[in-house]
């Protein structure tokens, strides 16, 4: 069986749209996809080629105006990587709704694409402790409402990234995703070394907090340039048939966690 946007040739060089790209895991796989020849359009709040703030409806629609203008109107790839662990109701806006709003509002510009992808970042703690309600009112309701929620909801970051796989799991296999050919997957990295780590391990209590919640026996935090690789990977036209998946990158934290429960 010969699927055209499945069997692209390999090695053709490709456009790009990274978001958090001005930092960690977004900057490193800007540059890895970069030294691979590919057109990479950043997008980040500062230092990017589209300055968006994805927490506001205004931001995303600057995200999609800026790239529908500097790729022509055609990418191949998306990756949603912007986010951040504060408390509250941003966490909510980026990491969720941003997300969200990424990979609808760009996945019109990937149709004309012969190997069209899109990966976001999800996160170990998707596996964690969450709010139910804020979840339900993610996944089911409506922004405002959820915002109102984050406001005073424990576990908010935790349960956005849940929710994110979770939407992905959901639309994977429907007809805007897998039917128009385009592998949607996320990434749940364990901890690495990131700004956003870095922020949050200034305070001992919340860094031992953090590396018991997250334990990882294949090696501790790890450099954001691993991360890179698996999403580069899972952007690539090599990956042709995985979706739906939230791949756990995070030295065994996701095993330890739920261990053999999950199959
Ligand atoms: P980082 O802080 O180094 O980079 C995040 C980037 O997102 C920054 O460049 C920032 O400006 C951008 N960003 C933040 N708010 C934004 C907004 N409103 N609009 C547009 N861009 C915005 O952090 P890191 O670690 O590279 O985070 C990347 C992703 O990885 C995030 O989704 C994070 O939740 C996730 N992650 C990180 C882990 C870690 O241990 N560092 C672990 C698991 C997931």
């Amino acid at each position: 069986m010969t699927n055209k946007k499945v069997a692209a040739p390999r090695g053709t060089l490709r456009t790009y749209v990274v978001t958090g790209s001005a930092s960690g895991i977004g900057l490193a796989t800007k540059q890895l996809l970069e030294s691979q020849g590919h057109r990479v359009i950043g997008a980040d709040l500062r230092d990017a080629d589209v300055i968006a703030d994805l927490s506001t409806p205004q931001g995303r629609a600057a995200l999609v105006q800026g790239v529908t203008r500097l790729s022509g109107g055609q990418i191949d790839a998306v990756l949603a990587v912007a986010g951040v662990d504060i408390a509250g109701p941003a966490t909510a806006a980026i990491n969720y709704y941003g997300a969200v709003a990424t990979m609808e509002g760009l996945r019109p510009l990937l149709l004309g694409s012969p190997a069209p992808r899109v990966v976001a970042v999800s996160s170990i703690t998707s596996v964690h402790p969450i709010d139910e309600e804020l979840l339900d009112i993610l996944l089911n309701g409506k922004e405002e409402d959820a915002l109102t929620r984050a406001a005073v909801a424990p576990q908010v970051y935790a349960t956005t990234k849940q929710a994110l796989s979770r939407w992905i799991r959901r639309r994977a296999t429907g007809p805007e995703w897998a039917g128009a050919g385009i592998p949607l997957n996320a990434v749940a990295p364990g901890l690495v070394r990131t700004e956003l780590l870095k922020r949050l391990f200034e305070d001992p209590a919340t860094r031992a907090r953090i590396e018991a919640g997250s334990p990882m026996p294949l090696g501790g935090p790890y450099e954001p340039e691993a991360a890179a690789q698996l999403l580069a990977w899972l952007a690539s036209e090599s990956n042709g048939h995985m979706t739906g998946q939230t791949i756990f990158l995070d030295g065994g934290a996701d095993t330890v966690l739920r261990g053999d429960s999950v199959w």
